[in-house]
C-alpha cells in the first residue's frame, strides 16, 4: 500500500530551505517568508546533534550558515542559543536561531504548511536521525496527512519505514538509476524526488503510469519545467516561490 499526504490539489511549489533567497535557509523566518509568499508546501533537512536533539540544518558542519567552526556533532542543545543561523543575511535575521525539529514542527502547525521532511544522515549512525523523527511525528496527528519524508540515504529511510509503516515516504536521488521504480516499490514510496537536469517525459509517464508523485529540486528556473508540467510533474522545488508563483500557469496553486 502506498501512502501519501491526504491532499486533492496541493500547491505544487514548494520553498526549498523555506525561502531561502528571502531569508537565511532552514529557520523559522524561512518558513513565515514561504507561508507569506503563498506556497502550500516547504521542504527543509533535517540532521542530529552531538546529544542527539535533531534540528533542522542542511551541513553536516557549522561554518557556513552560523560562521562556527566544526561539525554539527560537536554540538549540544544548550549550545544553539550561541549560534545564529543568519550571518549571511540582512540584519534582521542576524540573531535567528539554528532551530530545532520540534520548533519547526510548531511553526508548520501554526502555519497550516505542508512539508518534505529530508533525513541528513551525517556521521551518525544509521537509523538514528529515523528514530528522532518517528518520535517527533508521533505526537502530531496533522503530520500524518501534511509531511512526507525523504532522504538520499536510502539505508535511513528504509530505517524510517520500518519504524514508521503508514507515513508518507519519497525516495530522494540525485539522478534515479534504471532500477528505481524498484526501490519506490521497497520503501512502498508515494513519490520519487530527483535534480531537475535528470527528469524527462519517459520518467514522468512511468511515474504516473503506476501513481508515483515526481518532484524536482532545486529549480530556479520555471521555463526549463514548462515542457514537463502537463505530463505528470507533481511539483517544483525552488529557492523562490515567486518565480513560479507569479506565472499564469502555476498561480492557481497558491495559498490564499
Ligand atoms: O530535498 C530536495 C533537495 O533539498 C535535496 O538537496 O542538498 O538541497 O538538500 P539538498
Ligand atoms: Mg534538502
Amino acid at each position: 500500500m502506498i501512502h501519501r499526504p491526504n491532499v486533492t490539489d496541493p500547491g505544487r511549489v514548494i520553498a526549498h530551505r523555506g525561502a531561502s533567497r528571502v531569508a537565511p535557509e532552514n529557520t523559522l523566518s524561512a518558513f513565515r517568508a514561504a507561508a507569506a509568499q503563498g506556497v502550500w508546501w516547504v521542504e527543509f533537512d533535517v540532521s542530529l546533534l552531538g546529544d542527539g536533539t535533531p534540528v533542522v540544518h542542511h551541513d553536516g558542519t557549522l561554518e557556513r550558515c552560523t560562521g562556527r567552526r566544526g561539525p554539527l556533532t560537536d554540538i549540544a542543545a544548550a549550545d544553539l542559543s550561541d549560534l545564529s543561523a543568519g550571518i549571511r543575511h540582512g540584519d534582521q535575521f542576524r540573531n535567528g536561531p539554528l532551530p530545532t525539529l520540534e520548533q519547526v514542527l510548531d511553526v508548520l502547525e501554526e502555519l497550516h504548511l505542508y512539508a518534505n521532511l529530508e533525513m541528513k544522515p551525517h556521521d551518525v549512525p544509521t537509523g538514528a536521525i529515523a528514530a528522532k523523527v518517528v518520535e517527533a511525528l508521533a505526537t502530531r496527528p496533522w503530520a500524518r496527512e501534511r509531511i512526507i519524508t525523504s532522504s538520499f540515504g536510502h539505508a535511513e529511510l528504509a530505517a524510517y519505514r520500518a519504524s514508521a509503516p503508514n507515513a508518507p515516504v519519497a525516495v530522494l536521488f540525485e539522478k534515479p538509476p534504471r532500477n528505481w521504480r524498484v526501490v519506490v516499490d521497497q520503501m512502498q514510496a508515494a513519490a520519487v524526488h530527483l535534480n531537475f537536469v535528470h527528469l524527462s517525459e519517459s520518467l514522468l509517464r512511468e511515474a504516473s503510469s503506476f501513481g508515483i508523485d515526481t518532484r524536482v529540486y532545486t529549480i530556479n528556473q520555471p521555463e526549463l519545467m514548462e515542457p514537463f508540467r502537463e505530463h505528470g510533474l507533481t511539483s517544483v522545488i525552488t529557492d523562490h516561490p515567486p518565480l513560479f508563483l507569479e506565472l499564469d500557469d502555476w498561480a492557481r496553486w497558491a495559498k490564499e
